[in-house]
């Protein structure tokens, strides 16, 4: 995609450099008219915030697309030393005699015959989550990593378990929930190229990018999940009303787009998603519209350029993104180390969506005093900043399925 944003601003590290500005209620339509109905937010309000993060920020999508067939490509009742399930299925999309599959590992607890299940995506292939030798490793495009052996952009054997501290696998099965996860460069690799992927698989016959209004990386990954959702729909160990998506990062923007845009899910986690998830864009806080439209330029759609270094100009902000989950639980994580992202625009984005839900009679955030570290508010809306580094570890998942108990299940 284009990319024309020069940035000239410094990083803003330091609270005291943070503009002031007016945040965008989310219960006043573009219009000025207040909203005081969950219908009218239902009717007249969602759908132009909605429309609005569609058509300028991650970009829509170019058309409806079902799963054209699936296959279970491996299974295995007695997964994990006994303790799972396991299955690794393969879904196929086909568009124009062209064709896309991505495959989903799942755990399932072994003990139930309907699972709630965590769904999220990971960075370097099903394979790196888990020692488990029987995981498929992925054939497609990864970007080169050093520390993954990572060379010629193709996955390795090497790097099986290579994740495991970010995939709390047994802690997951012993609440009572499955795990299923997709490594997201099957949907779309992940470079500033859109010769490939689901993009490609969907133009109209001369297209070779997509439009300015329409889809970058994240809302085909987004797009991604929501297709894993209607596979769940047909497997009958799967509880389907009881999905949360989860993501870390450039995949915790996704799971939030994904949460936004189909309420099915049940529920939805953002772990350190920062700048274009969960963050506010309006303080400019460490990462920034401009720089992240800089660096990833095909993550949002070309629209979202003309607010790189002009964030004063966006009539909404990442609070709002959050608030079209409601009044589905929804859980922000930070982490104290990870500055880029910005744990205070999190947190105070997730405080200002809760107008929202308590619309709809939840409890929201209740505070704009940021909690202290490692001390998580969990209502419908909750959030926590724990020690440490951008990361995903097993105080995040303790916490996710401690309020998940509470809140989903
Ligand atoms: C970069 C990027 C972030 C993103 C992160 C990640 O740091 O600037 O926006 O969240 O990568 O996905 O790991």
């Amino acid at each position: 995609m284009l990319s024309m944003s020069i940035v000239t601003s410094q990083t803003i590290y330091d609270e005291s450099k943070v503009p002031t500005f007016e945040v965008p209620d989310p219960l006043v339509t573009f219009g000025g008219e207040k909203i005081n109905s969950v219908r009218k937010w239902e009717k007249v309000r969602r759908p132009e915030l909605l429309k609005f993060f569609e058509n300028n920020v991650y970009g829509k999508l170019p058309k409806a697309l079902k799963i054209d067939s699936y296959t279970i490509l491996e299974q295995d009742n007695n997964a994990l030393n006994g303790k799972a399930k396991r299955k690794q299925v393969q879904l196929t999309f086909k568009n124009n005699d062209k064709i896309l599959s991505f495959t989903i590992l799942l755990y399932l607890p072994k003990n139930l015959d309907k699972a709630p299940v965590f769904l999220g995506y990971n960075f370097y292939g099903n394979h790196t989550i888990t020692e488990d030798k029987a995981v498929l490793i992925s054939t497609a495009w990864a970007n080169n990593n050093e520390d993954f052996g990572i060379e010629n952009h193709t996955l390795i054997e090497e790097s099986r378990g290579k994740r495991t501290h970010r995939w709390a696998v047994e802690k997951i099965l012993d609440a009572g929930y499955g795990l299923a996860t997709i490594y997201y460069g099957e949907v779309d690799p992940d470079k500033n190229d859109f010769s490939d992927g689901v993009h490609n698989l969907l133009y109209q016959q001369t297209q070779r990018q997509p439009k300015p209004d329409e889809w970058g990386s994240i809302a085909a990954w987004s797009w991604g999940m929501v297709r894993a959702l209607d596979y769940f729909e047909k497997d009958p160990e799967i509880d389907a009303t009881k999905v949360i998506s989860f993501g870390h990062s450039r995949l915790g923007k996704t799971s939030l787009w994904a949460g936004a845009t189909d309420v099915r899910f049940a529920g939805v986690i953002s772990n350190n998603s920062g700048c274009g998830g969960a963050a506010l864009s309006k303080r400019k806080f460490g990462e920034t519209v401009g720089r992240i439209n800089t660096s990833f330029p095909h993550w949002f759609c070309d629209n979202f350029d003309q607010y790189s270094d002009n964030e004063e100009a966006l009539p909404v902000d990442q609070h709002q993104l959050l608030a079209l989950i409601a009044p589905r639980p929804l859980y922000v994580a930070s982490a104290q180390e990870d500055e880029w992202a910005d744990p205070k625009g999190e947190f105070l984005s997730s405080y200002y969506a809760s107008s929202v839900y308590e619309l709809y009679g939840k409890k929201g955030i209740g505070t704009m005093e940021m909690p202290k570290v490692n001390e998580p508010i969990q209502n419908t809306v909750a959030y926590h900043i724990r020690t440490g580094k951008h990361d995903v570890t097993d105080y995040d998942w303790e916490n996710y399925i401690k309020w998940a108990n509470a809140f989903v299940k």
